[in-house]
């Protein structure tokens, strides 16, 4: 009882996670087929009630995109001064209520301006103001290094985005729908979704992944390496999942963007061999280690090489993630606004008797 396992909360039109098939399907669509969409169109698809104009919907998330830059100007040195997670978590507290299609745009747009311009001002440089002309992630990566990304780049950030933009009822997304029952509006819930996503054991997971490259350091030393760890009895980062028992959807889809990526679109070939010698050492010995347990690599792993080649610090990594999830948790506080009640579970107390 303590974690809610197998409590069936919320009734969702929004997504699936098939455990045992290894399948996350996607309002009708599995992500094998979304991996090659762009992020806006998935974001027509969760928010369908919302804005049915689908095909007005891009131009109208650029137009949030530079409604959302007006706050940058409120990064100061106090702002700076916390973690990149805690600076986004202060600058979408900055945003409006409301439950109307405009709230929710604005609040689905933000994440993507506020990170990049959080990467360039810890790192003293000046803020890159959104082009609403381009697409979404296009934009995200422009504003990140000031330059033009390539299509190769472009397609690899909508990928990612679209795989992680939502994946049943987790820990950030039914803080959303909790937020939400009670009426108090989007910006709200999308707030406490943040405050849920930057715990390590929900969102803040793929930087260690990049940690255990770099102590792994060479290709040849993964192995001694791992069987060290195991040995002491730690858990490897980026394999095995709670759900997931045949494979996890998103890793493959995340590989298959790597792939595709190469070193022409930033991908350090070094980099990539050490990362396939820790996977085939790691799987091989997880193996060995649970033979009645399938531990496979997750959608972590795979995270942070993506993101990494993209240009993204690792201290970011949380709030890219943010960027597409944000699709999710806005569709579950409209969906819950349209058809849930208050959330109000009961607790059982087990402390002291009143005499
Ligand atoms: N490394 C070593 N051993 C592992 C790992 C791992 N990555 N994952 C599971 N195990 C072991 C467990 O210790 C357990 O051993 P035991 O039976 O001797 O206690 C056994 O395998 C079975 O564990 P599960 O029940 O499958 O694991 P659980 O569901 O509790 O945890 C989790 C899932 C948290 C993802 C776990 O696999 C883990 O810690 N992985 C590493 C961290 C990680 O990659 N997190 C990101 C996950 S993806 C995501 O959440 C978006």
């Amino acid at each position: 009882m303590s974690g809610l396992d197998d409590v069936v909360a919320a009734e969702t039109r929004l997504s699936e996670v098939d455990g045992l098939a290894g399948r996350l399907v996607i309002c009708g669509h599995t992500l094998d087929e979304l991996a090659q969409w762009r992020f806006e169109d998935v974001l027509a698809l969760l928010l369908g009630d919302l804005v049915p104009d689908s095909a007005g919907l891009p131009a109208r998330l650029g137009q949030a995109r530079l409604r959302a830059f007006e706050q940058v100007r409120h990064i100061d040195a106090g702002l700076l001064s916390l973690s990149l997670i805690e600076g986004l978590r202060a600058l979408m507290a900055r945003l409006p209520d409301g439950e109307d299609a405009e709230t929710a745009l604005l609040l689905a747009a933000a994440p993507a301006v506020f990170v990049p311009a959080l990467i360039r001002r810890q790192a003293g440089q000046p803020a890159i103001a959104p082009d609403s002309a381009r697409a979404h992630a296009e934009d995200m990566l422009a504003m990140l290094a000031g330059a033009d990304p390539s299509p190769a780049q472009i397609r690899a950030l909508d990928t990612y985005l679209v795989t992680v933009s939502d994946h049943g009822l987790n820990a950030s997304t039914f803080a959303a729908r909790v937020v939400a029952s009670t009426r108090a509006g989007f910006a709200s819930a999308v707030l406490a979704a943040l405050g849920a996503l930057k715990g390590p054991l929900h969102g803040g997971a793929p930087g260690p992944v990049l940690d255990m490259l770099d102590a792994v350091g060479r290709p040849e030393n993964a192995r001694l390496w791992l069987e060290a760890a195991l040995a002491r009895g730690e858990r490897l980062m980026g394999f095995g999942h709670r759900i997931y028992r045949v494979r996890d959807p998103r890793a493959d889809a995340l590989k298959g963007a790597l792939q595709r990526l190469g070193a022409a679109g930033g991908l350090d070939a070094d980099r990539l061999a050490l990362a396939e010698a820790v996977e085939r050492d790691a799987l091989a010995l997880l193996r060995a280690a649970k033979p009645g347990r399938p531990l496979e690599t997750n959608v972590e792993f795979f995270t942070a090489l993506l993101l990494e080649a993209l240009g993204f610090p690792r201290q970011a990594f949380t709030g890219v993630f943010a960027a597409g999830r944000v699709g999710g948790w806005l569709a579950h506080a409209q969906e819950q606004v349209a058809t849930g009640r208050l959330i109000r579970p009961q607790s059982r107390y087990i402390g002291p008797r009143a005499a």
